[in-house]
Formats: structure tokens, sequence, C-alpha cells
């Protein structure tokens, strides 16, 4: 191959470049403005129960992989209402089992890990067949506890505060009420299970049950706070006596917790 020949090439080529760059600028159509974009005034969305985060007021539980967080307090620290090795082995067997189950079961489809733990529970029927009652269960044993460790403190219990404190009295007329009514459903879950105060559609308090380990989410519903009535909760300490373990525990329950989740909730929705 010539230098000649290489030469004719080369010339050829950034002739052709040139042709193209001049071909280019005289089509080129004016830019149109770019309209600037305009969020949507929050105000302004129809937001549902379901699109809120549900494990903690501002983010949704992560599934890639999902992961066993720490007691947010000691063993120990709950003793008005829960002996320390109930709450060790609540945490490190049954909710880290719940958190390796779930883990293991989308094993198989990773795909799912993009999606958060209450995306997957808000639409079960999207969730392959094969394991979709392990995601269930699974998922929601790790979204339940996750939310119940942070609904107790040590410094929790007396009367309620703030927000919660209004609007209990509104819809129940009293916190007595309330507390009655709760245990009173709490007790009256057959079997395994949870109770909850939940946001309904309408923007209104309402207690309802869940049997094993699911979350209201999955009926459209926001939970603010919730306890667990399996007797892997209680039983130690309480044996059979479900009542007992219920009244005490509102020595722990955390009402600023308990409140910002009804913030977050209504600044969503409003
Ligand atoms: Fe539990």
């Amino acid at each position: 191959m010539s230098i000649k020949f290489l030469r004719q090439q080369f010339l050829l080529l950034i002739t052709g470049v040139f042709l193209v760059f001049v071909l280019l600028a005289c089509q080129r159509a004016p830019i149109a403005e770019s309209p600037t974009p305009t969020a949507t005034p929050v105000t302004e969305r129809t937001i549902a129960n379901n699109q809120l985060p549900v494990a903690y007021p501002d983010k949704e539980l992560s599934a890639s992989p999902a992961q066993l967080s720490e007691l947010p307090y000691a063993d120990n620290a709950l003793e008005k209402a829960i002996d320390a090795e109930t709450m060790k082995l609540h945490h490190d067997r049954h909710h880290a089992a719940y958190v390796n189950n779930l883990n293991e079961a989308l094993q198989k489809y990773p795909e799912l890990k993009n999606r958060s733990v209450e995306a997957m529970l808000r639409d079960l029927n999207s969730i392959p067949e094969d394991i979709r009652q392990t995601v269930r269960n699974n998922g929601g044993g790790h979204l339940n506890h996750t939310i119940f460790w942070q609904l107790m403190s040590p410094d929790g219990g007396g009367q309620p505060t703030g927000e919660i404190a209004q609007q209990i009295n509104q819809t129940f007329g009293s916190f007595d009420a309330f507390r009655k009514q709760f245990n009173e459903a709490g007790g009256d879950r057959f079997g395994s299970g949870w109770v909850w105060l939940v946001r309904n559609g309408q923007n209104q308090l309402q207690i309802v049950t869940t049997p094993n380990q699911d979350n209201p989410i999955t009926d459209g519903l926001y939970p603010i706070m919730g306890n667990d009535v399996w007797e892997h909760a209680y039983y130690l300490r309480y044996q059979n006596r479900r009542a007992e373990y219920l009244n005490n525990w509102w020595n722990v329950v955390n009402w600023p917790e308990i409140n910002r989740r009804l913030q977050a909730a209504s600044r969503q929705q409003s």
C-alpha cells in the first residue's frame, strides 16, 4: 500500500467529514424552547394510602438483600412490659428468620430485589405463585417487626401526646376507650396475628387485626401503630395470659414515634 494511496484515502475521509458537517449545519432546525418543567404541587396530587412509606416514616424496606436492623435499645430496656429473653429471641431468632427466609425465596427471582418489601406486599398477585405465600409471610414478618421495634421505647407509656392524642379522642371518645377496644381486638384475634391502629382510605383512624404476618397495606390501609399477639411475643413471661401482655404493653408505647408516623402520613395525604 503506497503512501500516495493512503494520502488519497485520508483526503477523502477529511472531505467526507467536512461535507457531513456542512450538511448538518444547514439542516439544523432552531431549537425550540424547552418548557420549564412545573412540578405538580403536593396538594394537587392524589396519593393513596398504599403509596406511603411504611417501614419507616420516610423510607421503605430494601429487599436487595433484606437486612436485620439492630434493636434501638437493649434487650432488657422494655422490662416494664416485655422481658429481656423474649426480646432477644423475638428479634435475634424470629425476626431474623423472616429476613433470611425472604432473601432465600428471592434468590430464584433476582429481579424482585429491585422492589421494596412494601411494594411486593401491596401487590402480592404480581409475585410468582411458587414464592407468593413465602413472600407474604416473611416479607410481612420483616415489615411488621421493623415497625414494632420502633413503636416501643424504654421511655414510653403514659397518655398519648400531640396529634395522635387529639385524633384518638375524636375517633374513639377517649384514650381509655381506644385502649379498651384495641386490647379487645388483640385478644379476639384467633391464633397468631397482629392488632393495628390504621388510617383507612377515608383518612380515618380504625382498629383492625390481621392473621399471621399480614400487614394492613395489603388491604390498602396504612399502619400507624400495632402490637404483635403471636405467642412468641409474650409467652415466656405471660404464658397464656395474652390480655395481661396487651395491658402491660401500653407501658412502653412510643407516642413520639407514633406521632411521626401519623404526621408523615398526613403530610403526604394533604
Ligand atoms: Fe413477632
